[in-house]
This record gives structure tokens, C-alpha cells and sequence, in this order.
């Protein structure tokens, strides 16, 4: 870890963002008391940057909590797909966001709010769109369901400027062969947070999850 950038000191980039470690975790919270034993257990396991998505009326208190009791994490947020949503993220905390596709509205949100965005893309048109507005770090989603390595490979040639985290279908048993392509700095997943051991409070098994995925070559 040490080797690792500061993150504490100022403003991120998207590429930072997807720089720090092979996988970006896609957490789905229900429980406000969960969130910080998960980041410090992700922490632990060498993954530092959290998407917390916006699919629970809990997302934004976990959000708030982990900015403030867990320094170590960068706590971003998924699944914001308004400008309000960007606007919410931002008062709890975040310090990045991913969106499921792209709007000109969510893009000036986060521009307003000095926060990067990893926009979702599935399309030609909407790489276009994103890159219009001056983003040229996507997410492929859903990646798998969209074409999966074959699309990414194809975007190569038009596309050899934008950089992709592939998320929605990924695994660990697939996650390494999105990582080998050039167009790929890391990929996106839920499987570093499985429910049960969110239920059960296991947070050794999520260290040991995001330890092997903080190994993945890339
Ligand atoms: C996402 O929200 O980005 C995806 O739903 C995560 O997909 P996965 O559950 O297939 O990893």
C-alpha cells in the first residue's frame, strides 16, 4: 500500500480511480452498521476505492459513514443516475461516481461538484456522447450482457483514446482476461461483497476476496 498514491490530499481523477487496484467493488448496502467493518475488511485486502450504490434508502448514511470513519477507503457512489443523485452523493461524501449510463446532466452535475464520473457506456453513440463532454474513462455496462471482451476489442480501433472498467457480469473467474486488454484498466464487480457474508458479519472472507482480486495481474 505504501507505494501507493496519497489519497488524502486534494481532488481525483477517473483514471485515478481506476488506476488504484484491478477491481472496484459494487456494494449494495441495507445496513448503516455494516459499512465501516466492510470498508476497513475491503481496506485490509488491498482495495481502497468503494462504489456504494445508490440502490438502498441507506446508500448515502453508509456513504457519510465510511468518508468519515474509514480515511483509508475512497468512497465513491454507483448507481447515480440524476443530477440530484450526484448532488446527494456529494453533501454525504463521495469522492467519485459511477452512473449506470451517461446524461449531459449527470456530467455537468459532477463537474459542478468537482467530482470525477465513470459514466456507463454500452454503444458507439454513447462513447460519442461521453466523449463530447470531455469523458474519456467509461464504465462497459453491462459488460458481459453487451458484448463482453469481443465489444471491448472491437472499440479498440475507433475508440484506442477511452479507457473502460468493465462491470456487470464479471467475476473472479473472468476478471483476468478483461484485464489483459489494452482498453481496460480495471474492471467492476459485486462478487468482493457477497450478501451472505454481509449478513453474517464475515468480514475476514471479504479481506480474502479483495486480497486475491487486489492480485489479479493487469
Ligand atoms: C453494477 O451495478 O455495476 C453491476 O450490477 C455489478 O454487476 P455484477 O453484480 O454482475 O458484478
Amino acid at each position: 500500500m505504501d507505494v501507493k498514491m496519497d489519497l488524502a490530499a486534494g481532488s481525483l481523477t477517473a483514471l485515478q480511480v481506476m488506476q488504484d487496484a484491478a477491481v472496484i467493488p459494487v456494494i449494495v448496502l441495507t445496513d448503516v452498521a455494516h459499512a465501516v467493518p466492510l470498508a476497513r475488511a475491503l481496506v485490509a485486502g488491498g482495495i481502497r476505492m468503494l462504489e456504494v450504490t445508490l440502490r438502498t434508502p441507506q446508500a448515502l448514511a453508509c456513504i457519510e459513514a465510511i468518508a468519515r470513519d474509514v480515511p483509508e477507503a475512497v468512497v465513491g457512489a454507483g448507481t447515480a443516475r440524476s443530477a440530484a443523485d450526484v448532488q446527494a452523493c456529494a453533501m454525504a461524501g463521495a469522492r467519485f461516481i459511477v452512473s449506470p449510463g451517461y446524461t449531459h446532466a449527470v456530467g455537468g452535475a459532477c463537474r459542478d461538484a468537482h467530482l470525477p464520473l465513470l459514466p456507463g457506456v454500452a454503444t458507439a453513440s454513447e462513447i460519442m456522447a461521453a466523449q463530447e463532454d470531455g469523458f474519456t474513462e467509461l464504465k462497459f455496462f453491462p459488460a458481459l450482457q453487451a458484448g463482453g471482451l469481443a465489444m471491448l476489442k472491437a472499440w479498440s480501433g475507433p475508440f484506442g483514446d477511452v479507457k473502460f472498467c468493465p462491470t456487470g457480469g464479471i467475476t473472479a473467474a473472468n476478471a483476468a482476461e478483461f484485464l489483459a486488454l489494452p482498453n481496460v484498466v480495471c474492471v467492476g464487480g459485486s462478487w468482493l461483497v457477497p450478501a451472505d457474508a454481509l449478513a453474517r458479519g464475515d468480514w475476514s472472507r471479504v479481506t480474502e476476496l479483495a486480497r486475491q482480486a487486489s492480485e489479479l495481474p493487469r
